[in-house]
């Protein structure tokens, strides 16, 4: 039903140009089947809006701490930045059956005990959803659940009922009576959640949306789902291990930088408190060729392994082979490690693999893969506990990179007791247990190797 003041419009999923008329084509970008109907009123922009703000001094601004909750799961707290903040909203996408149910589940029971929550199902069925609770060994005593999915409905209830922790689960289930079009479809999506948001805002709830993601990995639905909440995590993992990691691509009231690691087992996700085991391989002693980077994978940093395997070849042209690396970044670092530290392997096969599959394009990689290769070559390991980083430049020079606190600061989070970094990147005063080896030169690396 549409309100006065309201019109309905289409919109283009793929670059978003508006039209008057639905079609088969985007008139703007040609894309098909892309066009859906949209809302287009006033209210359903505006989240909220207090009329007639004066301006303020910053250092007049009252600081309120945000009253934060801990939910009782210490990997999903630190993903959060330490506990759940009320009146945020948290949206959490992944893959089906990665355990995103499962997570919202253990976390509102866990929750549950301080506080009155409610679980909102629009996918399961009550029972499917007590069933598992009581498999998880869950206190289903205090779980409060609903099924439903007419957002007004939900409102309805929960402006009655007052939960103080509300999980939707999905999304993508949920319909609004101002919109004609199908659950799940774009305009649904939005106004759905910017009515949720609304609600939490003004209520101080804190509030759980589940979203599904499409084939192309992002979450299904428009992105502008993510613009509207305040923190988005997102829930991954390979399908065949048990292993699941759980990251913040955005958060208002924390670093995304953190990362929390989940286990799948009989009894729903167990924590797992140390993850540095995931990404490198497992070897009881050093072994040669082997360097641990810390390289930053998409936004965070990351402790990877590098392995190098220098053989001596009988080839006029020896091979230069990369796995997860680019090939020509090889051959110059090869040729500065002949021409700067005086080690040639022009007679030399040489292999360099990056462990668990993972991609390094960014140049801090350089360092770790020369000492890779250096150690393969001169078949001695490197020193147990060592992360290495760093840009190696044509002039022999080790280069500062970005975020240098940061990877030390990861480093040192698993555990390392030994760094070797560029010269300008090592932090001013002393960082506790982790030694430092700053490096101007190429040479200074491959001496103290
Ligand atoms: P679920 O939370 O339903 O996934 P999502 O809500 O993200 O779609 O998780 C379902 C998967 O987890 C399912 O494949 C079975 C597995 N699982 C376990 O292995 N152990 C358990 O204790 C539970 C509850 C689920
Ligand atoms: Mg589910």
């Amino acid at each position: 039903m549409q309100k006065a003041g309201q019109k309905t419009s289409y919109q283009c999923t793929d670059c978003g140009a508006l039209a008057a008329k639905w079609s088969g084509q985007c008139a703007d970008c040609g894309a098909w089947n892309t066009l859906q109907e949209t809302l287009v009123s006033k209210t359903t922009m505006r989240v909220s809006r207090n009329a007639g703000n004066s301006i303020e001094i910053a250092a007049d601004v009252v600081l309120a701490s945000e009253p934060r909750t801990a939910t009782g799961i210490a990997e999903l707290d630190r993903v959060l930045g330490g506990g759940l903040v009320h009146g945020s909203v948290v949206l959490l996408g992944g893959d089906p059956g990665i355990g995103k149910s499962t997570l919202l589940i253990q976390t509102l029971a866990s929750l549950s005990a301080g506080m009155k929550t409610l679980y909102l199902t629009g996918e399961e069925s009550l029972q499917q959803v007590t069933l598992r609770a009581k498999r998880l060994g869950l206190a289903v005593d205090t779980l409060r659940l609903l099924s439903e999915t007419c957002v007004e409905q939900i409102l309805d209830t929960c402006r009655s009922d007052r939960p103080q922790a509300l999980v939707i689960d999905s999304i993508q289930t949920l319909y609004s009576e101002s919109l004609q079009s199908a659950p799940g479809s774009v305009s649904q999506v939005r106004e759905c959640a910017a009515q949720l948001v609304r609600f939490a805002k003004q209520t101080q709830t804190a509030l759980f949306l589940v979203g599904h993601v499409t084939k192309e990995g992002t979450l299904a639905g428009p992105r502008v789902l993510e613009h509207m909440v305040d923190t988005v995590l997102y829930f991954e993992g390979d399908p065949s291990s048990r292993f699941r990691v759980i990251r913040a691509v955005k958060n208002r009231f924390g670093t995304v930088n953190e990362l929390g690691v989940f286990a799948m087992g009989e009894r729903g996700l167990q924590q797992v408190s140390n993850p540095s085991a995931l990404f490198l391989s497992q070897h009881s002693q050093p072994v040669p060729g082997s360097a641990i980077m810390v390289t930053r994978h998409g936004t965070r940093p990351l402790l990877v392994e590098a392995q190098a395997l220098v053989d001596s070849s009988h080839l006029s042209n020896p091979r230069r082979v990369t796995l997860g690396l680019e090939q020509n970044r090889l051959s110059m670092l090869l040729a500065v490690l002949h021409r700067h530290a005086g080690i040639a392997m022009y007679d030399q096969d040489v292999f360099v693999n990056v462990v668990g599959g993972v991609r390094v394009s960014e140049t801090a990689a350089d360092l770790a893969i020369v000492c890779a290769v250096y150690s393969s070559f001169r078949d001695q390991p490197i020193q147990s506990q060592t992360a290495i980083f760093g840009e190696v430049g044509l002039a022999g020079e080790i280069r500062p990179v970005p975020f240098g606190e940061e990877r030390l600061y990861e480093a040192g989070k698993h555990g390392f007791t030994r760094a070797i970094l560029p010269a300008a990147n090592a932090p001013r005063k002393h960082t506790g247990r982790l030694e430092i080896l700053a490096a101007e030169r190429l040479a200074d690396v491959i001496e103290a190797l």
